[in-house]
């Protein structure tokens, strides 16, 4: 056994590992291309390792490597036990792996099963005819009654797709439709069927006895669907109608995960990391898939806090409030107090970065950034950093259709601009929300292409790699890096971040994030100035706090600069 091997997090924190780590979110196209084609690489990302044990995290998770025609950057899959010849061979990604293990950390897998690609086996099975055995692993319907197949208007039901157009497909030499929440290449499996589930359960085992250590479970709330495929409320301005709850949270969905559970993991006799992504999910339902009683999975991504900026559609783009961000925040907070377990995040591969949408980009984006951070490491819940975030990377500025690569966006503009909306409107759009803000190239130094890579990237590299970057903030005193590193380091050894409770202070204040955690005989207070104005600390709260320890931040004057954070801890004896 190596040193590495021995200090390992298992022995460290015992079961349900996962309620003391940090996860690290590893989006392989962007983060370092070892071959110099201008993909990100395995090797890239086993070259990275030092920088992830650095900052300390004790979990990787990797985006999609699998075969894929890339129509979604992987989340469409034709080949879930072969890694795509973009992302390099599968030893390459034993190599990884086995770098992962020695340095005492863990790697989660993603895992995307509510559709596969068009060009997976199965489903070209499925399509080759009505009578084929998979015809039924797919969600095939005939056009509506009384309509010519194939024609606007003839699809089996009114839903429209994530990606923009109709959810359905229809496919000439079989005369019928496909189902596809996402792109038309990314047909929707039908977990209706038990040939289906065992498929699926059968490759998962196949990848926990190759030594990953769980997965993230992209929209697995999406794996049941009512059967009878309603038509959707249409809204007003919208085509198509909304799936909504008919394939959110649908009716077997606990079932099926229990199943799962029993099927795959239960056996195994090793605690894993199951993260479940559950766009629209309650606070109820995700109750129900992570209380530990129930047996489904450990955490799920909620999305209501990521929303708070939005109206209707992600799309439609609202002024934040901080206020609404910290009720919501605190709302999950209290409902999975009892019963659950939060995931907490800010970013991911689908999300604008962070400090351009709640902080501030400009003259304080350092500021920002630190507050940021430390409102998410110090709540309760595993906390989920994307690449970048370390280093208060920032959305990037777009200013032609041209320089987008995400299916999503490309799509939305020129739906948006055939319907005669402004194109100067959808570009303003796509700038503030699009996924590409998150992910153009990983700034490691201020070199051309920001030492991504040797070739031409596949998505620009922000301009401000000059100044943001790895090699200017590793090890650098006030840095945004060194501040996530101290908070990953609190969290591994204040048992109060880990297992205490939450307690929202100041709930009507207009610039000041605040609340407590007590476990034990540990309190620790957490006040952020989530503003660009100073803040005075009402008496009421402070003036027990003032002469406590200060873990994070360096003042302790009754004024807040704007942005800044802190964190006390008091020990009653
Ligand atoms: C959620 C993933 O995070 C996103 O990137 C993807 O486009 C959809 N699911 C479809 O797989």
């Amino acid at each position: 056994m190596t040193a590495a091997q021995e200090t390992s997090i298992d022995d460290v924190t015992g079961s349900e590992w996962w309620r003391s780590a940090v996860v690290y979110q590893v989006y392989p196209r962007s983060f370092a291309d070892s071959d110099g084609d201008g993909v990100g690489d395995l090797e890239g990302v086993r070259q990275h390792l030092d920088h992830l044990e650095a900052l300390g995290v004790d979990v990787l998770w990797l985006s999609p490597v699998y075969r894929s025609p890339m129509d979604d950057n992987g989340y469409d899959i034709s080949d879930y036990q072969q890694i795509d010849p973009l992302f390099g061979t599968f030893a390459d990604l034993e190599r990884l792996l086995e770098d992962v293990h020695r340095r005492g950390m863990k790697l989660v897998m993603d895992l995307v099963v509510n559709h596969t690609s068009d060009e997976h086996p199965w489903f070209r099975e499925s399509r080759s005819s009505r009578d084929n055995p998979k015809r039924d692993w797919y969600w095939w319907r005939p056009a509506r009654d009384g309509t010519v197949p194939g024609e606007p208007g003839a699809e089996p039901n009114n839903w429209g797709s994530f990606f923009s157009g109709p959810a359905w497909e229809y496919d000439e030499s079989t005369g019928e439709y496909f189902l596809h929440l996402f792109s038309r290449k990314q047909p929707d499996l039908n977990w209706e069927n038990p040939e289906v589930r065992q498929a699926v359960y059968s490759m998962m085992r196949w990848w926990l006895d190759r030594g990953v250590d769980g997965f993230r479970m992209d929209v697995i709330n999406m794996i049941s669907k009512d059967p009878s495929l309603p038509d959707g409320e249409v809204r007003e301005g919208e085509e198509h109608g909304d799936m909504g709850r008919a394939v959110i949270d649908g009716p077997r969905v606990h079932e099926f995960l229990a199943e799962m559970h029993r099927e795959v993991f239960a056996p195994l006799g090793r605690e894993l990391l199951l993260v479940g992504e559950t766009p629209g999910v309650t606070i109820e339902e995700a109750r129900r898939y992570t209380d530990p009683a129930r047996r489904e999975v450990d955490m799920v991504f909620q999305f209501e806090h990521v929303q708070v900026d939005r109206g209707a559609s992600k799309w439609d783009v609202l002024p934040f409030d901080m206020r609404v961000l910290r009720a919501c925040l605190a709302r999950w907070q209290d409902g999975l107090a009892e019963v659950g377990w939060n995931s907490l995040y800010w970013d991911n591969h689908d999300q604008p970065r962070v400090v351009s949408r709640f902080g501030d980009d400009g003259s304080c984006r350092v500021e920002s950034a630190k507050l940021l951070a430390t409102l998410l490491h110090l709540q309760r819940g595993t906390p989920y950093l994307y690449q970048g975030d370390e280093l208060g990377m920032t959305n990037f500025p777009f200013t032609s259709i041209d320089q987008f690569d995400d299916i999503e966006s490309v799509n939305y503009f020129h739906e948006a601009v055939a319907k005669g909306q402004a194109p100067e409107e959808v570009m303003a759009r796509l700038r503030a929300m699009s996924r590409d803000n998150s992910r153009t190239p990983m700034q490691w130094d201020s070199s051309a292409h920001a030492g991504f890579t040797t070739g031409t990237p596949w998505l620009p590299v922000n301009p401000n790699h000059r100044e943001i970057n790895a090699e200017g903030q590793v090890g650098v005193p006030g840095s945004v890096f060194e501040h996530h590193r101290r908070l990953v380091a609190l969290r591994h050894d204040e048992p109060a971040v880990v297992h205490g409770d939450f307690t929202l202070r100041l709930a009507d204040h207009d610039q000041l994030f605040a609340f407590t955690r007590r476990h034990e005989a540990t309190e620790l207070l957490v006040v952020a100035n989530f503003s660009g104005r100073s803040a005075r600390l009402p008496a009421a709260l402070y003036d027990r706090w003032a002469d406590a320890e200060l873990l994070v931040g360096e003042r302790r004057d009754a004024e807040m600069l704007p942005w800044e954070s802190r964190v006390h801890r008091r020990v009653r004896t």
